[in-house]
């Protein structure tokens, strides 16, 4: 079990993992198998909708102990309580000040999806909503926002290792990252692992509708003045069309206990 608590406007951002680790803050040793393989501290994954970075981040940080944050769901966080609040979702300032007071916890056990909890309440269930979905792009480009998201990143980042997914996570946030990983797939596979996701989860959304979203969505994230969704100029770009997750995970935890693939010289 893991919790990481971030809290804007705070002196203090708890992040504390009850399971254990057994390594320093620089890198760590497989000392268990007599292996002397470094393991990357900092990992930042970005990629756009559907790339699969939440999913194979999570994999990953549990196969290495790390932890994990998918940065997405504070942008999520933000957009939720706006929408709650009837705060217009062109009001800069507003939206800024609700991100200057956020307190959002994440709680689960490593590779599992996490429970959110926003301002004391479990949002889980709302974060993925159509509703947020639409509009989480505009909260995200506001340039406030990102400056409070992006400083209590760092802080949970300042804690140890980490497993950190977004869109900005090698170029900004954890720009001196070690590993940098940026993920992506053609906007009809990621439409339809979105599609399927969107069914499984009781939505009867045509899949026309997800792949127009997704576009919007690819395009409004790609180009807008601060921090815009681009790999990092050392990132590894990895294409998960043919991948499954599985692969996905295998090929990442390679890069980052720095094993060669096979094949490679
Ligand atoms: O990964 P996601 O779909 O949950 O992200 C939700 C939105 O937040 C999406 O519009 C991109 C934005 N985002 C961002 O701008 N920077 C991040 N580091 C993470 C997400």
């Amino acid at each position: 079990m893991f919790t990481v608590h971030v809290r804007a406007g705070a002196e203090n951002i708890n992040s504390g993992r009850t399971f254990q680790i057994d390594q320093d803050a620089e890198n760590c040793c497989n000392k268990d198998q007599g292996l002397s393989t470094e393991i990357a501290p900092f990992i930042a994954i970005d990629g756009p909708v559907g790339s699969g970075k939440t999913a194979a981040g999570r994999m990953l940080a549990a196969r290495l102990g790390h932890m994990f944050l998918d940065t997405g769901v504070m942008y999520r966080a933000v957009t939720y309580l706006a929408l709650q609040k009837n705060v217009s979702l062109s009001d800069s300032e507003a939206l800024t000040l609700l991100a200057s007071r956020v307190d959002i916890e994440l709680v689960g056990d490593p590779g599992e999806e996490c429970r959110v909890i926003v301002n004391a309440g479990d949002v889980t269930n709302n974060l993925r909503s159509p509703e947020v979905d639409r509009s989480v792009s505009a909260v995200a480009a506001v340039p406030g926002v990102r400056d409070v998201l992006v400083r209590l990143q760092r802080e949970v980042a300042a804690k140890g290792q980490i497993v950190m997914v977004g869109r900005d996570i090698g170029t900004v946030v954890m720009s001196g990252a070690g590993l940098k990983i940026y993920l992506d797939a053609s906007v009809e596979i990621r439409a339809r692992r979105r599609h399927d996701q969107l069914l499984e989860s009781g939505s009867d959304i045509a899949f026309e509708t997800v792949l127009e979203d997704l576009r919007r969505r690819d395009e409004l994230d790609s180009t807008r003045d601060v921090a815009p969704l681009k790999p990092a100029s050392d990132a590894v770009n990895l294409p998960t069309d043919n991948l499954g997750l599985e692969g996905v995970v295998d090929r990442l935890e390679s890069l980052a206990r720095g094993v060669p693939e096979m094949g490679d010289d």
